[in-house]
């Protein structure tokens, strides 16, 4: 087959994980997590983007990738590097990078430097366009082969995007007991999930709409040679062990143990690396606070959860969703930036539009 221009359009979720995936195994390859990790697909938090490509004249593709980068419509200089870095690892295995022109023309429905990264839509986003040309040019591939290699090549545009590709659950990293997990790309949970689970919420307080203090980049590297890498990376293994029987139960107290828990470990690694960061603002604790005030005289299944940042998730059941929009507007909307919060809730990855 041979095609000689088109274009494609995809929207990707962003994700939020459970159990947190912080260090890489350099040793086995680009992108190989140090520990499996599990994540809710969000649904409204996306990054749309269109992919339109032309076929360049035989003579001149030896001469590199050739692309434009729109973001929102303008011309974006400094995601180059990140996109180009992107194509020379994916070009191994998708060899017709270079026949093309590409112009990649990229928007986000979250407000941009919120806090919340985009890099893992984004790079899913991306992953998925490259596959749509991938199987015009063979046609005969599988839907299981397209989702399974648009996750893998996620991976290695930013390891947390492979999670971002389905739904609604994913895990990604080899864990022993999880059926066709891999550290190569993102699996959907594959036992039950229990009704409690159905339409989860995560609300996500902004709290400080910055540029991040630490890159993930450098973050994952502040693993190596950390004095608790090992035991962190067990009990990452342990805690997704027990998120099993949790999830097929239902058990949401012993969810928000784990949740909570995973996200203070992953602040607990910053704080005790070398160099060490502080990520988290005051008002994150003063949310963290409120959350489990409210929690205790409320006997009321909400939780928080973090990334590699101040900004707090708050995840509860659908069936609670009024009394705890009421508190946040009530208490917590004073501690985020301009008042600033995102509703979200569980989603079921990319599409195509
Ligand atoms: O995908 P990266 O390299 O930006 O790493 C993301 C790491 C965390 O968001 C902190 C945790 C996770 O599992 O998503």
């Amino acid at each position: 087959h041979t095609i000689e221009n088109g274009q494609f359009e995809w929207s990707a979720p962003s994700n939020i994980a459970l159990v947190k995936y912080w260090g890489k195994r350099d040793d086995l390859g680009h992108q190989i997590p140090a520990n499996p990790s599990v994540s809710f697909t969000l649904n409204n938090c996306k990054t749309i983007t269109k992919l339109s490509f032309e076929k360049r004249a035989a003579s001149i593709v030896t001469t590199g990738f050739s692309f434009d980068l729109l973001f929102e419509g303008q011309s974006k200089e400094d995601f180059k590097p990140k996109i180009q870095k992107f194509l020379e690892r994916i070009e191994a295995y998708l060899p017709f990078l270079k026949d093309y022109h590409f112009t990649i023309d990229t928007k986000n429905t979250f407000p941009h430097s919120s806090g919340i990264a985009s890099s893992a839509s984004g790079m899913a986003a991306l992953a998925m366009n490259f596959m749509s040309l991938e199987k015009q040019l063979n046609p005969a591939m599988s839907d299981d082969y397209f989702y399974q290699k648009a996750s893998f090549l996620a991976r290695l545009g930013s390891g947390s995007a492979c999670r971002s590709i389905k739904g609604n659950m994913v895990v990604w990293g080899n864990q022993a007991n999880i059926e066709g997990s891999s550290d190569l790309f993102g699996v959907p949970f594959p036992y039950t999930i229990h009704d409690n689970f159905k339409n989860y919420q995560d609300t996500i307080l902004l709290v400080d709409k910055g540029e991040k203090q630490v890159s993930s980049t450098v973050g994952h590297n502040l693993m190596h040679n950390h004095p608790f890498a090992e035991r962190r990376f067990e009990q990452a293994h342990e805690n997704l062990d027990k998120l099993i029987s949790i999830f097929e139960k239902g058990n949401l107290d012993e969810f928000i143990k784990i949740v909570e828990s995973e996200a203070l470990t992953l602040h607990a690694m910053m704080m005790t690396s070398m160099p060490y960061f502080i990520l988290m603002k005051p008002n994150t604790l003063q949310i963290i606070n409120a959350i489990w005030k409210f929690r205790a005289e409320n006997q009321i299944p909400v939780c928080f959860t973090l990334d590699a940042g101040a900004n707090v998730h708050v995840l509860y059941p659908e069936n609670i969703k009024e009394k705890v929009l009421h508190f946040i507007q009530n208490e917590l909307v004073d501690f985020c930036q301009n008042a600033q919060y995102i509703c979200d809730e569980i989603g079921m990855g990319a599409v195509a539009l």
